[in-house]
């Protein structure tokens, strides 16, 4: 589906009127620079508030891991790793317990032990450290029996141009803040702690709306300007149901899976699209997010509705209708970081999503979902899947644990 080109042609009158403005700005600028310069008739400037959102802080210990549940935070780092070929179960148990303690401080805005750079460990901004064991971590522990059976690699899709620098890891360490100096710092911390016993295999950055730039409650929009996570399991039952392994040995319950997808979004080709074709691939309208046959963000879609040529409202093969899912047990919870690269020399942006779902079983719930939007879905013209990893999400650790001690302890 090509549209025409969405943005109207501007004119150089246009042009003209918005120089001004920007002269007008820039005026406005200078006369608001004077107000904090110290003359006696300049009223003083206002006391900068309370830092609340570097204090806040998220809980590490507990039955399940924090960073899933958690409202999203603003900024995060998804580090892979590959373990060392000497990394043996013993050598993971002591791994994971000294990842666990940095964690369990850095979270609670104290410096992890022989912190080098312990100032930056004193605002969490609402930290999480998540971590995920891929399929490698099992065989090198010599537990490939105890590894959940959907925590293989995904099968290979038609759309998928996947390339190994962003795929794969025997452990994960999903590390997420409202602010970004506190996701490099603890990311530095627990790398260098990591050293010994595995290797960085792939680092993914991604960012959402900071905090304080609009209203609780709203869901984010992604670098294609679409509301992204409107249909996501609510918290409390449906999420509960969704997210979390409720039974099975010790080592898996309360525990989750994940898959984590680098999307590229061709920026440059979406350009082209008018703001109906736009509507059409996603089945949602761009300003609203609502359904194209409802008003309000949260409406019912209305698959069946149609228009007076007898199409349906909703295209049949739009993401929505590929993606739609109804009972709470094969909903997944995605939890999308956007990412935005350097662009190339020509300009050409290099976007996406860091895509991460979290789901009781990939088999059963994440897997159906992706097979329906390889097959047919039109947002495939412009989003490529280039990385693909998945892990499993051990449960958490109480105070004095360590996360995987089910497993390896
Ligand atoms: C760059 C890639 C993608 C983009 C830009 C994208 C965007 C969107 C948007 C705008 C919506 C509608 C609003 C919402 O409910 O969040 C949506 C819904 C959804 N997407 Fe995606 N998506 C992408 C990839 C995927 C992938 C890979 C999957 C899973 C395999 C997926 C699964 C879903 C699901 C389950 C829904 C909710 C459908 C419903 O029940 O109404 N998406 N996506």
């Amino acid at each position: 589906m090509t549209g025409a080109p969405g943005s109207p042609a501007v004119s150089r009158r246009g042009l003209l009127a918005a120089g001004a403005l920007t002269a007008g700005g820039a005026l406005a600028g200078g006369a608001a620079v004077a107000v904090g310069t110290g003359r006696p008739d300049a009223p003083a400037t206002p006391p900068v508030p309370v830092a609340a959102v570097g204090t806040a802080v998220e809980p590490f210990h507990g039955a399940r891991q924090a960073g899933i549940a958690t409202e999203p935070q603003a900024h995060a780092a998804f580090v892979a790793f590959t373990l060392r070929p000497a990394t043996d179960r013993a050598a993971l148990g002591r791994l994971l317990r000294l990842l666990s303690d940095d964690a369990a401080r850095l979270t609670q805005g104290r410096p992890a032990l022989a912190d080098t750079e312990a100032e930056l460990g004193l605002l969490p901004a609402r930290l999480t450290v998540t971590f995920g064991f891929g399929p490698g971590l099992y065989r090198a522990a010599g537990l490939d029996d105890r590894r959940p059976a959907s925590v293989v690699d995904l099968p290979s899709f038609r759309i998928d141009r996947l390339q190994p620098a962003w795929s794969g890891g025997d452990l994960l360490l999903q590390i997420c803040a409202d602010d970004p100096i506190t996701v490099a710092h603890a990311q530095r911390v627990l790398v260098k702690d990591s050293r010994p016993f595995a290797t960085v295999r792939w680092v993914q950055q991604g960012f959402r709306r900071s905090p304080g730039v609009e209203a609780g409650g709203h869901t984010q929009r992604n670098l294609f300007g679409q509301l992204d996570g409107t249909a996501n399991p609510q918290p409390g039952t449906p999420l509960d149901t969704a997210v979390w392994i409720p039974d099975g040995p010790p080592w898996l319950r309360d525990g989750s899976t994940l898959v984590v997808r680098r999307i590229r979004m061709d920026m440059e080709t979406w350009d082209l699209l008018g703001r109906t074709d736009r509507e059409l691939a996603v089945g949602r309208r761009l300003d609203t997010g609502a359904p194209l046959t409802g008003t309000a963000e949260r409406d019912e879609p209305d698959f069946a509705a149609t228009d007076e040529s007898g199409l349906t409202v909703i295209p049949d093969f739009s993401h929505l209708t590929r993606a739609h899912v109804t009972d709470d047990r094969f909903r997944i919870l995605r939890r999308p970081y956007n990412y935005d690269g350097v662009p190339a020399a020509d300009g050409s942006a290099d976007s996406g999503l860091v895509f991460a779902a979290y789901q009781a079983d990939i088999e059963r719930q994440f897997l159906p979902i992706q097979r329906r939007l390889a097959e047919r879905d039109l947002l495939n013209e412009w989003t490529t899947p280039i990385g693909s990893a998945v892990f499993a999400v051990p449960p958490g650790c109480p105070a004095g644990g360590w996360i995987g001690e089910q497993l390896l302890g």
